[in-house]
């Protein structure tokens, strides 16, 4: 007989039919009862089994966390929860599980608990909805690419600029670490190491994308990133994946514009496709939020949320009229910020994002055209000499959640910025050429994925929403 996905069965099959199909214990009870689940839907099946049929030695394998074939015949449930049940005529254990050993209960455990179980938490209702929704959201990225006519480009994971000049990066070499070979002056001889030069992991795949759409028009990138900050917050990880879209021949305008349709095409996705994980997790959040003290509490629901981000316009303004704001606020005179807003040029805090965003505007905002000092030195002058062509996205709850520019593509201008903030050149010659050859207004922008996934399914911590976490001090499994 042919195995059967659980969804298939809950949403297809019918009363009487027989069927077979595989999962993991999720409980046991009664000596009778058994929730299987595959994964395939946050939904267990109910596998009732005559346990004064079964060999005693099998009844003793059948534990949470086991593995399990099911065939029998599909009959009316009569418990409460589900509507079909399978009436068990064959079971075969596939793989045993020791109950007292397993470390996924039945019971609720703390997200801090299973961080520490990663290579099991997948098992829990919680977390097979949270990567399911992941799953959906990646899906629902490329398809909205793809029907917008944007081409998917690889850009390298091993490069040798720093995109962001940040300096956060995580070095590859195969030099020997004891002994290293070294010049004359006592530095390492990169000469000598695999690439013949320092390399390091992408901190964005950005600039090879530039060169791209600069033939290919427009285009998008989505893959793992690296960044060596020492940020312990429930936004950072030192690996996440980024998708960084770029356009040939669009100024800022249309990069916010391009931005927020993503945004809100891809949620509407998800709504659809994740229908029932979503208003699981949706439940999840109003019980975690009724556990917080009330000032931070967002006072909307997870689905409200994001069907709010849907229907409503991002605020769109300056990073001027944002300091001016933030100067006359409340807090502000109050001094209930950490970092005060006294003067214009600052960069802005979170503390000071998530004013804007969630006491201020309430709603998602976009500001735009920063101080050319604090963001990198490829976004586009303005003609104020001050400002760039900058604009960051803005998010409840999560903060930044998109970064992005005009790009620079005047070469003498961005020649001199290079200069001045004291970047080698000679590593973005090619950088250069496409400033050289052909060169028109583009822009792009970066999408935190994990940040999307934190804010659609309300986790709080990004290391609840990415299989493996790499974070200061831990890169277990
Ligand atoms: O603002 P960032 O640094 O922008 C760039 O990397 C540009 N090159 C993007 C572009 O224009 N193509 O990063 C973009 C986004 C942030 O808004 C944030 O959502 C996310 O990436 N991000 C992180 N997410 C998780 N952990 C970290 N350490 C992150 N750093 C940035
Ligand atoms: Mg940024």
């Amino acid at each position: 007989m042919k195995v059967v996905k659980i969804k298939e069965i809950l949403q297809n099959k019918n009363i009487n039919e027989a069927c077979s199909t595989q999962g993991w214990v999720r409980t046991f009870r009664a000596n009778r009862f058994i929730a299987l689940n595959d994964g395939s839907t946050l939904d267990n099946l109910q596998c009732v089994v005559d346990f004064e049929k079964l060999d005693e030695k099998v009844l003793k394998q059948i534990n949470t966390g086991a593995a399990i074939q099911m065939i029998g015949k599909l009959v009316e449930s009569k418990g409460s929860g589900q509507n079909l049940e399978l009436q068990v005529e064959k079971l075969n254990i596939i793989g045993i599980s020791d109950p007292k050993k397993y470390p996924i209960q039945p019971k609720k455990h703390s997200l801090e608990f299973l961080r520490d179980k990663a290579h099991l938490r997948i098992r829990t209702s919680t977390f097979s909805a949270v990567m399911r929704v992941r799953s959906a959201l990646s899906f629902a990225i490329h398809k909205f690419f793809n029907k917008e006519g944007f081409h998917y480009v690889s850009t390298p994971i091993i490069t040798g600029s720093d995109a962001e000049g940040a300096g956060e990066m995580f070095h590859v070499s195969t030099l020997s670490r004891k002994n290293p070979p070294l010049k004359e002056d006592g530095k390492i001889d990169y000469k000598q190491d695999f690439f013949a030069k320092e390399t390091n992991l992408t901190v964005s795949g950005q600039l090879e994308a530039e060169a791209y759409a600069l033939g290919l028009g427009e285009v998008y990138t989505f893959g793992p990133t690296f960044r060596a900050e020492n940020s312990n917050t429930t936004r950072h990880l030192a690996e996440f994946w980024m998708i960084e879209p770029e356009m040939a021949f669009y100024d800022l305008n249309d990069n916010m514009d391009l931005a927020e349709k993503f945004i809100t095409n891809v949620l509407k996705d998800v709504l659809k496709s994740c229908e029932k994980d979503l208003i699981f997790l949706d439940e999840r959040f109003s019980k975690e939020e009724i556990s917080k003290p009330q000032l931070e509490r967002s006072g909307m629901g997870l689905l409200e949320k994001i069907k709010f981000v849907i229907e409503n316009d991002f605020k769109r303004l300056s990073y001027t009229e944002a300091i001016d704001i933030l100067k006359k606020s409340k807090p502000n005179k109050k001094k209930k910020f950490k970092f005060p807003v006294n003067e214009w040029g600052i960069d802005l805090q979170s503390e000071h994002e998530r004013f804007l965003v969630e006491k201020h505007f309430n709603c998602p905002v976009i500001l735009f055209d920063y101080p050319a000092n604090i963001k990198a030195f490829y976004m586009r002058r303005n003609d104020d000499n001050k400002t760039v062509r900058a604009m960051d996205i803005l998010f409840p709850g999560i903060g930044e959640i998109v970064g992005g520019s005009q790009r620079e593509e005047r070469l003498d201008v961005l020649e001199k910025r290079i200069k001045e903030m004291k970047i080698d050149a000679k590593e973005l010659w090619w950088y250069l050429d496409l400033r050289r050859f052909g060169s028109v207004p583009h822009s792009g922008f970066g999408l935190g994925f994990e940040r999307l996934v934190q804010f659609t399914t309300g986790m709080n911590n990004i290391r609840d929403v990415i299989p493996f976490p790499r974070t200061p001090q831990n890169a277990e499994f």
